[in-house]
């Protein structure tokens, strides 16, 4: 048998054994492979599992999901971040009712002229739903392929990223394309994991991995160090009257756009300074401080200080205030804020 023939044929008993039980694998029809691969972006599989079956639960179909208001959506994706995949999933169904007849396309080049789907989520609905023999690459199958075939080159460059993309074409067994990408992923999460000490032993490619055999599974793949992230500081401002919340939509462009936040002001604010600054200036004491909290997107982070205060009026305009039941059920409030809106919701 040549070395690609040996290479799938391994992975693929491997994955017929070792495969997992996720619901998305029963019937995996286009719209159900869709939205498990876009939650499953940065996720953890236990998570999503239940954020699937609400989802599926609340829009069995394109139709429903296209139907649906956006904050309904939004609401049901609370907790798993990256709400523009929310957005982009609910614009996508409306698009393919209106030019697809309803019915998702299912060749890789249609797919990917839907707002949200790239390469690796179009190469994955093609091969896993639709069986066409298109590659599905993300970061664990770089990391597998890094290892496999001992690649030195940083694989977060586009030219590694292209040549790897390139050897998991090559090994695409016809017919098969789905199973072989999904135990690319799964042998990645699974066995051949990142940071140090992959589980090799366990590894249906032991004796063909090109890293194993020189010993380089621990150093590969190789990433380049990334930049830092900006920091904000800010400070949050839990203003609370009649036991309601001062929320506030925000705009439908931009970092968390159209989700809920609390009232916030750049920079750390003591309660003195606070004291001073409000229009009814009140006695520090009356400030409570709450826990900080840190959030990282992927682009910066934002350390909190934050504050509950007592206005005596609905303070101020443009801000709607709403109960503590209201909020849970109601809006989508982005995971930055989660420190507050549990402290809101568990302890008033
Ligand atoms: N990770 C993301 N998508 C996956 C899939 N379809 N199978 C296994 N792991 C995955």
């Amino acid at each position: 048998m040549n070395k690609k023939a040996e290479v799938s044929e391994r992975l693929i008993c491997w994955y017929r054994e070792n495969a997992r039980d996720l619901p998305w694998r029963e019937n995996p029809s286009p719209y159900r492979v869709w939205i498990s691969e876009i939650m499953l972006q940065q996720t953890r599989i236990e998570t999503v599992r239940g954020y699937f079956d609400r989802f599926m639960e609340a829009f069995p179909d394109i139709a429903a999901l296209a139907a649906a208001e956006e904050d309904r959506v939004l609401k049901l994706w609370q907790g798993l971040g990256y709400y523009s995949r929310a957005r982009n999933l609910h614009r996508a169904a409306q698009k393919v009712m209106d030019e697809y007849g309803g019915k998702m396309p299912s060749s890789y080049r249609e797919l990917r002229k839907l707002p949200g789907i790239g390469p690796y989520t179009a190469g994955a609905i093609a091969s896993i739903a639709c069986g066409e023999c298109v590659p599905a690459v993300d970061g664990n199958v770089l990391r597998v392929m890094a290892r496999l075939l001992a690649e030195m080159g940083d694989v977060t460059s586009e030219p590694v990223k292209k040549r790897l993309t390139e050897a998991v074409a090559e090994l695409l067994p016809a017919g098969g394309a789905g199973d072989f990408n999904q135990a690319l992923m799964e042998l990645g999460e699974c066995i051949c994991i990142p940071g140090g000490s992959p589980g090799c032993e366990a590894c249906p490619l032991f004796e063909i991995c090109e890293a194993r055999k020189q010993g380089l599974q621990d150093q590969l793949p190789v990433r380049a160090v990334k930049k830092e992230r900006p920091t904000e500081e800010l400070t949050v401002l839990i203003l609370r009257f009649e036991n309601t919340f001062a929320i506030r939509k925000r705009p439908a462009k931009g970092l968390l756009a159209s989700l809920y936040e609390y009232p916030h002001l750049p920079g750390h604010w003591t309660r003195e300074q606070l004291a001073a600054w409000l229009p009814w200036q009140p006695d520090p004491e009356q400030i409570r401080p709450l826990p900080d909290s840190h959030h990282i997107f992927t682009h910066k982070e934002w350390k909190m200080k934050a504050y509950e205060i007592r206005p005596p009026y609905r303070w101020e305009d443009g801000w709607s205030y709403v109960s503590a039941s209201e909020l849970q059920d109601r809006y989508s409030v982005p995971a930055a804020f989660r420190t507050y809106t549990e402290w809101i919701t568990r302890k008033v």
